[in-house]
């Protein structure tokens, strides 16, 4: 069992969710705010290590009138345990979970910065031998009582989460923007695909207009 996921992200028309110095405000504000209601709809709020180092994201609900208890349980990816000791993911307004390889374990637990997150309420999960296994945190995250988990990105988990069929729906906005870069980070990267059968195919559910952005809504079909 695992939960049902969403992956949300703001992207350029040339489908740039960042540029390749790291500037990624994207959303207008009624996205944003369209954004903080999938947030409060969600038990799980998912993001890669790489998001954290790159924009220290604090992944709760305040763009929309919301209750502590409303914010989702945070999550990162990140497998070499590298989220940093003043992360804001990491703060008191919600519950987080650092989802981590096997191979760091034994080093990282005689650190202090455990013994700081753990004094903290940071949650550990251990899943994977050099690299987080994403089934299985879908099914330790489900566990945990995470029925409804969306993921904000980045590109490189994007794709790794939806190479293992494990993202269900998928919301984007599009903002009237171009930005080109080939070094910039794309809605999903990663290793790809080699020819376009293999791609994840996609029905679309809704469109709409948001505001100067479209937003795009798709069902993944298995
Ligand atoms: N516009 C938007 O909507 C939006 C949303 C989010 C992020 N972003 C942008 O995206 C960029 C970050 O993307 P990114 O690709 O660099 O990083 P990312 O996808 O956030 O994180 C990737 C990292 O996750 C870790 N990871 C652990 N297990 C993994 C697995 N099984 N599969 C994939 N990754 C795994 C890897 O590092 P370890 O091996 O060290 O664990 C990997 O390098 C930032 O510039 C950010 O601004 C934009």
């Amino acid at each position: 069992m695992r939960p049902y996921v969403i992956l949300n992200a703001a992207m350029t028309l040339d489908g740039k969710i960042a540029t390749a110095t790291g500037s990624s405000n994207i959303s207008g504000e009624e996205d944003l705010k369209r954004v903080h209601e999938i947030r409060k709809d969600c038990d799980g709020i998912m993001v890669g290590i790489g998001t954290v180092l790159a924009d220290d994201p604090r992944l709760t609900v305040h763009k929309i009138n919301a209750r502590p208890e409303d914010n989702p349980v945070r999550v990162v990816v990140d497998s070499k345990c590298r989220t940093p000791i003043d992360a804001r993911i990491t703060n008191s307004d919600a519950k987080t979970i650092i989802a981590c390889a096997n191979e760091y374990k034994d080093e990282f637990v005689k650190t202090e910065k455990y013994e700081t997150f753990k004094k903290r309420g940071v949650k550990f999960m251990w899943c994977g031998d050099k690299r987080v296994d994403l089934s299985l945190l879908m099914s330790y995250l489900h566990e945990e009582g995470i029925d409804k988990l969306m993921l904000e990105g980045g590109s490189t988990l994007n794709f790794s989460m939806i190479k293992a069929g494990l993202i269900d729906e998928i919301s984007i906005c599009i903002a009237p923007m171009v930005v080109g870069g080939a070094n910039a980070k794309t809605f999903f990267d990663g290793e790809g695909f080699d020819t376009m059968d293999e791609s994840v195919k996609l029905e679309l559910i809704d469109s709409f207009s948001l505001g100067k952005d479209l937003i795009l809504r798709y069902k993944v079909l298995k």
